[in-house]
C-alpha cells in the first residue's frame, strides 16, 4: 500500500513498473495474477494489461489501469502518485 492506495510493483529483467493493484473489471488483486513479459493477467477472469502503459488488452477489460512512475533511490523503491 502506498498512502492507502494498493499498488502492484513488477520487476521485468531488472526494470521496475508500478500499476494500481486492483483490476478495472472487478475487484481482483493483480499481485495474485501472472506476469508474462510486460503483460499481467488478472487471476479472476484472465483480463490482461500492459504494465508499461496500463492499457487493457481486450475483453473483459474496458478501462485501462493507472500506472505510476517508479524508481529506486538509495536502495528504496519510490512510487510517484499523481498527487505528488
Ligand atoms: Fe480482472 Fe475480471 S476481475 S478480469
Amino acid at each position: 500500500d502506498v498512502l492507502g492506495e494498493s499498488v502492484a510493483i513488477y520487476n521485468v529483467d531488472g526494470e521496475l513498473f508500478a500499476t494500481h493493484n486492483i483490476c478495472t473489471h472487478a475487484h481482483a488483486l493483480l499481485t495474485y495474477g501472472w506476469l508474462d513479459g510486460h503483460v499481467v493477467e488478472c487471476p479472476l477472469h484472465a483480463g490482461m494489461f500492459d504494465i508499461r502503459t496500463g492499457k487493457g488488452l481486450g475483453a473483459p477489460i474496458t478501462c485501462d489501469l493507472k500506472v505510476y512512475p517508479v524508481r529506486i533511490n538509495a536502495g528504496k523503491i519510490e512510487i510517484k502518485r499523481r498527487d505528488g
